[in-house]
């Protein structure tokens, strides 16, 4: 079996169901389930038995190691993390625990089981760290795109947690000659994302006939890439990546945020027209995100060339599929936004004009 940190959430949840759709392997999903973490993306798989969920914290050394012990994975797959740039600005200690504290936990972990394998399973055994291209901070327009030997230069809380993980993991290769592998992948859209980000923070907005927030002049961009390709490529790195590399993953689909905004309304004003104008009409500047990276871009020659991974998503068709996403799934949506989601937007949208 494999298993799965942080498998409740966007990417993770994405994964597991692609994998068990695909895959005659079980999967433990190891969760603490915050407020990211959601079991209703995984309700399609509850009767599944190859379907394994543990509710618990990176950070448990101890419960992962008597997990190890009693499942015997041959991979771990490290989703798991506090993941929004914002709330990591508000609130950075979260981000250290979790990303930096946990990943070291679960590599602690990691390590003494892997120390206890012999012969192939030790050979074989996997710990693959999902990762982000935020690591590389950021680009100006003229800038070539991240590469995997770009100099690390994190500019926010989280991206530096993130850092630290990579950091953390290739230690663990160098050291101890840990089977390890990185990949650091470019923004991700589709099903189940959190609406705390930007697309679906868009549609669900306009949907309400909300303000759409777009910070400072809306001219950053970011290079995104359809969920279930950046699961594909995961994939493609465990079963055939170099231990001790790393593979940058995007889709070579660079668009500034008004454009993804842009896109997102006229999608709207086609599936779901309003009684008048169009969603367009709801865009509202407001103050810019402290520290704001300006550009992310990813040159995915390296994972192209040595894995043959490419999307299967362009753009056009990955958005049309996720503002379908969320046409069909209200249920979902009200869902995530009752409880704290409400506090957040008011602490991050309140004042802000
Ligand atoms: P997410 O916030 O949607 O999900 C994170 C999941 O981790 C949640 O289910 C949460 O409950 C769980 N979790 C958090 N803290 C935990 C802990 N201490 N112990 C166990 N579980 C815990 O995040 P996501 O967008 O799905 O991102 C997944 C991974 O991919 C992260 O490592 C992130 O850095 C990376 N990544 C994300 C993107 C993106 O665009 N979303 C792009 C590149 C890389
Ligand atoms: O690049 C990969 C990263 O992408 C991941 O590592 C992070 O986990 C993920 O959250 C994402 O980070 P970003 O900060 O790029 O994503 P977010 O959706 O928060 O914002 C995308 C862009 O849109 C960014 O330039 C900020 C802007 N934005 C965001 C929000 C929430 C707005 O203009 N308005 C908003 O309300």
């Amino acid at each position: 079996m494999i298993f799965v940190t942080g498998g409740a959430g966007f990417i993770g949840s994405n994964f597991v169901l692609s994998w068990l759709a695909q895959q005659d392997e079980s999967v433990l999903n190891f969760d603490k389930l915050t407020y990211a973490g959601n079991l209703n993306n995984l309700v399609t798989v509850r009767d599944n038995p190859q379907h394994i969920f543990v509710q618990g914290d990176i950070c448990d050394t101890e419960l992962l190691h008597a997990l190890f012990a009693k499942h015997q994975p041959r991979a771990i797959l490290h989703f798991a993390a506090e993941s929004h740039v914002d709330r990591s600005i508000h609130g950075p200690a979260a981000f250290v625990t979790t990303n930096v504290n946990g990943t070291f936990s679960l590599l602690e972990a990691a390590r003494a089981y892997w120390n206890g394998l012999e012969g192939e399973s030790k050979a074989d055994f996997r710990f693959l760290h999902v990762s982000t291209d935020e690591v590389y901070g950021t680009l100006s327009a003229e800038d070539p795109p991240f590469t995997e030997t770009t100099a690390y230069a994190p500019n926010s809380p989280y991206s530096a947690s993130k850092a630290a993980s990579d950091h953390l993991v290739r230690a663990y290769h160098h050291t101890y000659g840990m089977p390890v592998l990185t990949t650091n992948c470019s923004n991700n859209y589709g099903a189940y994302h959190f609406p705390e980000k930007l697309i679906p923070l868009i549609i669900t907005n306009a949907r309400a006939g909300k303000d759409l927030p777009v910070y400072g002049d809306g001219q950053q961009v970011r290079d995104w890439l359809f969920v279930t390709d950046h699961c594909t490529a995961i994939r493609r790195v465990l079963e055939a990546g170099r231990p001790g590399e790393t593979y940058n993953v995007g889709g070579w689909n660079e668009q500034t945020n008004l454009s993804v905004v842009h896109t997102i309304c006229d999608l709207l004003d086609e599936l779901q027209p309003k009684a008048a104008g169009s969603y367009r009409d709801q865009i509202r500047h407001i103050k810019d995100r402290p520290g704001h990276d300006r550009r992310y871009a990813i040159d995915a020659r390296k994972i192209e060339r040595e894995l043959g991974w490419k999307p299967a998503e362009t753009f056009e068709t990955g958005l049309r599929k996720t503002v379908q996403w969320y046409l069909d799934n209200d249920a979902w949506v009200s869902d995530v936004q009752s409880g704290d989601y409400m506090k957040w937007v008011d602490l991050q949208y309140s004042n802000k004009e």
